[in-house]
């Protein structure tokens, strides 16, 4: 079992420590009160002259050993060893890069982080003759050999359960990742391919419909179909759409995003399988947003654009889903929703579109990791957040006072 003890406490939850810790960053004043004389509380605190940063207090071996407590579990899937102890009571805060660092060289850590991405994408096991688990094979290897995190989406090859490359199942003309996998297309199907578009979006861009549209441009009305062009109750056409302006938003707001990338996924068909005959049109006899055949309708109106899988991912033409994932690996949210959620994953906390964690701070240390590369490895992900003192803060501040 995973999960982090005291997470379900509100008062033992990193949430407030997070953002406290950044908003007296801000402030550039603590937060807490009484606990830190010795500083300097000379200054006026006028706004405009924020004093310099006072650097960090040292750690004491018994916050480094707790910290490190509380995140190996999920990090390397074990408890601290006897050396570990022994180092962090030796030079107690130092301690703490060379650890995280020697951790993601175990097998410990691979694992982590292909149960981390087949919870993600809800995809594990066998049934029927398909192998879920293709994406945590992957995400175990990208782990393992310290390839790039985008080689997630990008990756032209599938993993097999002994490790060896192999080509992935769907039958497509390309590969796509984890994406284009049976497990993750059978796990996530549904009409309009409008689940595999909104997990997609919401595991690696952490964003949900609508979203702001510098970042996914909006597909033209007229491009849609009738249903989803509706802005207000009398546009909209269809009777069984009727009743879905309850909350007063505009399928249009919504669904001219949402539709971009479900067409994407607009020839895989509700056994994962990539199908030249795809058409994306509505089955007259079928369920709303289903096409003939076991595949799903397109948001398209016209019969060519229905059927292709080209389309726009985040303002930018792509031919078809690996396409799309260039352009997503590529965007700054996949970076910061991957910082995202390998916080929330260590912390029991909620990731996609949860304001768990401050934004800014997401921002920051994402900003921070692409710094020194713009295609970073798991790694480098894992090392920079879990030594970033303000992550340590936050666990730290959670200890029982003495
Ligand atoms: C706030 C954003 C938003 C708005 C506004 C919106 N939708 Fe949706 N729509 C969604 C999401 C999210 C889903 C679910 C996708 C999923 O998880 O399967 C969805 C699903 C659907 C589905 C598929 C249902 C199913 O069971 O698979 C239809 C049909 C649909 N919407 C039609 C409409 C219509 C018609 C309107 C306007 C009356 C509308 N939507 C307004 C976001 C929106």
């Amino acid at each position: 079992m995973l999960m982090v003890s005291g997470a379900c406490d509100p008062d033992a939850s990193p949430r407030r420590q997070f953002d406290a810790t950044v908003a007296a960053d801000d402030a550039g004043a603590p937060a807490t009160d009484g606990s830190s004389d010795g500083g300097d509380d000379g200054g006026s605190t006028g706004e405009g002259d924020s004093p310099a940063p006072t650097p960090a207090e040292p750690l004491s071996s018994e916050q480094v050993q707790f910290y490190l407590t509380r995140i190996a579990p999920t990090l390397v899937g074990r408890s601290l060893d006897y050396d570990e102890m022994q180092l962090v009571a030796q030079v107690g805060e130092a301690a703490i890069a060379p650890i995280v660092d020697g951790w993601t060289a175990e097998p410990g850590f691979a694992e982590a982080m292909r149960f981390l991405v087949s919870d993600m994408l809800h995809t594990s096991g066998e049934r029927d003759g398909v192998d879920f688990d293709l994406p945590g094979n992957l995400a175990a290897e990208i782990a393992a050999e310290n390839l790039p995190y985008s080689t997630l989406l990008t990756a032209d090859y599938c993993v097999a359960a002994d490790g060896k490359h192999i080509a992935c199942d769907t039958g497509a003309p390309y590969e796509s990742g984890v994406l284009a996998t049976r497990a993750y297309l059978i796990a996530n199907k549904g009409r309009f391919n409008l689940t595999r578009a909104k997990r997609m979006l919401e595991t690696f861009a952490c964003r949900i419909y609508p979203m702001e549209a510098e970042v996914q441009v909006p597909l033209a009305k007229a491009r849609l179909i009738p249903m989803f062009q509706a802005e207000n109750p009398d546009e909209q056409t269809v009777d069984e759409a009727k009743g879905g302006f309850g909350n007063g938003v505009a399928c249009y707001n919504c669904h001219s995003q949402f539709g971009a990338h479900a067409q994407f996924f607009v020839r895989f068909d509700d056994q994962g399988l990539w199908r030249a005959d795809a058409t994306g049109r509505q089955d007259p006899d079928g369920e709303l947003g289903r096409a003939v055949a076991g595949l799903y309708a397109s948001h398209l109106q016209a019969p060519r654009a229905a059927a292709s899988e080209s389309s726009q991912m985040f303002g930018v033409e792509a031919d078809n889903l690996r396409g799309a994932m260039d352009v997503l690996t590529a965007s700054a949210l996949f970076q910061q929703c991957t910082v995202k959620n390998l916080l929330a994953r260590t912390f029991g906390l909620a990731a996609g579109v949860s304001d768990d964690f401050d934004a800014d701070l997401i921002a920051e240390l994402a900003q921070r990791i692409t710094v020194d590369s713009d295609d970073p490895t798991l790694r480098h992900y894992v090392w920079s957040i879990f030594t970033d003192r303000r992550v340590v803060d936050a666990v730290v501040a959670t200890m029982e006072a003495p």
